[in-house]
């Protein structure tokens, strides 16, 4: 699937997507600094742009054809951390809305703070979407739960044309790891090459760290060489086994290696004020000033760029605004499988449990409703995984399938019927399956949500 990304930043969303196999044509972000470090660390794709601008970029977009438009739009006025007024910046997600709604690309995926989805703004904007056809799943998504060792949670709405909404929702809920904590990334000695016996003279042995590693068989498991010596910033983190954060509002500021740091945000450096080691959190399992003191490259680690990644600008606070503004990169190649999966077919919808309790309510009997139940299953893998917003379009697209054909007269009826069932139950109880539940329950514990 090939890909043109909005508000690009450093490219952390970008290099997510061309991990999990996406084709990137082309990057827009207006700070040249930005765009600079993108084009150093993944590829000349990112270009300068003022994205305000609609009339010179959807022209240049639109000649592109790209499967999906992705993109994170500026944050702070939805943000805890900023004022909460709707202004300009908010104005910038509309910008985003209107040219995935001229450009009308298959797929769109939006990333922003949890607080846009209340907004008055993204309530304008996905007006917007809806009327050029798409079905959305909103996500609230805790970024320790696909593949960084960080609490930070964050709304991605996935769109499809002619979905319905909520179309990938169990999809991402299983696309979900369990927690991962900061001795997970820093605990584990990670050489810059790794030797993995290849099984044929035509494959590679050598494998680097930011890659997924090859099947591990029995044989490839060798012990680490006794010359190997991690990284001393990482030893003193492990030995330590605490670091700081600054908290947000009240929040606690010493954490646990064995568990995610909050959100990473431009401040997060920084070392405990006087005020706060006078009158430390109460939770806070050792003093503030005994914590370790964490390196940019591996506050950069903790959101997701990988060791080789090269950071370049002349102001340090520069550099922390790029990696505090990412989307992790495990976070978009994640959530990027879970859209190359559906698009290919390999999953479909789970169907909610409801659905066959609000079944036996109608007064079907526990067999009918279980029948009901598998037969919509049945349609829906016919389908290659595809909900249809306009029922009729489902049943005909349904029919066109050979697989269709080839069954008998009754078997296809109860398919249509089930449905028909179905798209009313999901009518009827306004969603269309179960909510992430494992991705959305982890509590914020005094985190901003500021980018
Ligand atoms: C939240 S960051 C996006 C980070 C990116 N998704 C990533 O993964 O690294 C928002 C970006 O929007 C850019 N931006 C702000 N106003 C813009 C505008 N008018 N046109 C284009 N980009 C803009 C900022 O420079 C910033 O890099």
């Amino acid at each position: 699937m090939r890909v043109v990304e909005l508000f690009s930043g450093a490219g952390g969303m970008s290099l997510g997507l061309q991990q999990a196999g996406f084709e990137i044509l082309r990057a827009y972000d207006a700070w040249p600094v930005a765009v600079e470090n993108y084009n150093r660390n993944i590829g000349n794709h990112a270009v300068i742009a003022d994205l305000k601008d609609l009339l010179s970029i959807v022209p240049e977009i639109l000649s592109l054809t790209p499967d999906l438009i992705c993109g994170g739009p500026p944050c702070q006025d939805y943000s805890s951390a900023g004022n909460r007024k709707e202004a300009d910046n908010a104005r910038l997600t509309m910008a985003f809305a209107m040219i995935v709604s001229i450009v009308k690309p298959q797929w769109f995926m939006m990333e922003n703070v949890i607080g846009c989805a209340k907004s008055a703004t993204w309530r304008e904007a996905r007006m917007l979407l809806k009327r050029a056809g798409y079905g959305f799943t909103e996500s609230r998504i805790n970024a320790s739960h696909y593949g960084v060792p960080q609490s930070r949670r964050r709304l991605f709405v996935i769109g499809r044309i002619g979905e319905r909404d909520d179309f990938l929702a169990s999809s991402i809920a299983a696309a979900a790891q369990p927690s991962m904590t900061l001795r997970d990334l820093f605990g584990v000695v990670t050489p810059a090459a790794i030797y993995f016996p290849a099984t044929s003279e035509a494959r590679r042995s050598i494998w680097g760290p930011d890659e997924p590693a090859p099947t591990i068989r029995e044989r490839s498991i060798r012990p680490i060489p006794a010359s190997y010596q991690p990284h001393p910033d990482d030893s003193a983190l492990i030995l330590n086994g605490f670091v700081y954060s600054r908290p947000f509002r009240a929040g606690r500021g010493v954490r646990s290696i064995d568990e995610p740091f909050p959100t990473v945000t431009r401040t997060v450096w920084e070392r405990p004020t006087s005020r706060y080691l006078s009158s430390p959190h109460p939770d806070d399992p050792v003093a503030a000033a005994e914590t370790a003191v964490l390196k940019v490259h591996q506050i950069s680690r903790i959101q997701g760029f990988p060791a080789s990644w090269e950071w370049r600008a002349s102001a340090k606070q520069d550099i922390l605004q790029m990696i505090a503004n990412a989307v992790p990169a495990p976070v978009a190649t994640a959530l990027g499988r879970v859209i190359l999966d559906r698009e290919s077919g390999k999953t479909t919808p789970e169907i909610a449990g409801g659905f066959l309790q609000w079944l036996v309510k109608r007064g079907r009997s526990k067999a009918s409703a279980r029948n009901v139940k598998a037969s919509a299953g049945r349609a829906r893998r016919i389908l290659g995984g595809r909900t249809f917003d306009n029922l009729a379009l489902e049943i005909a697209t349904l029919e066109s399938h050979q697989e269709f054909h080839e069954m008998r007269k009754p078997t296809q009826s109860d398919l249509r019927q089930a449905l028909r069932i179905l798209a009313e139950y999901q009518t009827s109880s306004g969603r269309l399956q179960k909510k992430p539940q494992q991705a959305t329950a982890q509590p914020l514990i005094g985190l901003a949500d500021a980018a």
